[in-house]
């Protein structure tokens, strides 16, 4: 077992879950107000966690001759512009839905809050199938550590976490 493993940052997509998981509750239950801000706090976290990761890993890959097929930072950073593509495309469906009590804008902004998932859950495996496993394989324990150091999600002025582990339904802290 290594220490400082890259496979340390899935705990952010799990916050990163659970976040967009409340904020989907929120939406069934038709408290909007909440659900918007959950919503904008999920895409200032996934802005933060997507950036970590193309300046503190991508690097590294890019570096590295080794790449397996489909392990390309090309390939990495083109999912991470289809995600905010899609994110995009839920925020608008959510801004028809807050607007309109009828059920079909809420029945179209839960399909593409679906085939947001299905990206994001395609897009997280492939950093645990490839990334992880290739960064732990290339770099030692010291610049593991190094570099994990970097990948904080906090905010840089007040060192808030942007994905705090939720306390059943406490209050998070939310991005400016
Ligand atoms: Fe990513
Ligand atoms: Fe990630």
């Amino acid at each position: 077992m290594i220490q400082n493993t890259f496979f340390s940052l899935e705990a952010y997509h799990h916050d990163l879950e659970d976040l967009f998981a409340r904020h989907q509750a929120a939406v069934v239950e038709k408290h909007f107000a909440e659900a918007f801000t959950l919503l904008k706090h999920y895409r200032s976290a996934l802005e933060c966690h997507a950036q970590e990761e193309e300046q503190e890993l991508f690097p590294i890959l890019h570096a590295f001759a080794g790449v397996p097929p489909g392990g390309s930072v090309e390939q990495f950073k083109a999912e991470h512009k289809k995600l905010f593509e899609l994110f995009d495309a839920v925020e608008k469906r959510f801004q028809e839905a807050a607007a309109n009590a009828s059920p079909a804008p809420l029945i179209a902004l839960i399909e593409e809050e679906a085939r947001y998932k299905g990206l994001y859950e395609h897009h997280v495996m492939r950093e645990h199938n490839v990334l992880f496993p290739m960064l732990d394989r290339v770099l030692g324990d010291t610049e593991r550590a190094r570099v994990l150091a970097n990948c904080t999600m906090r905010v840089a002025d007040t060192g808030e976490s942007l994905v705090p582990r939720p306390k059943g339904h406490d209050a998070i802290v939310l991005a400016k």
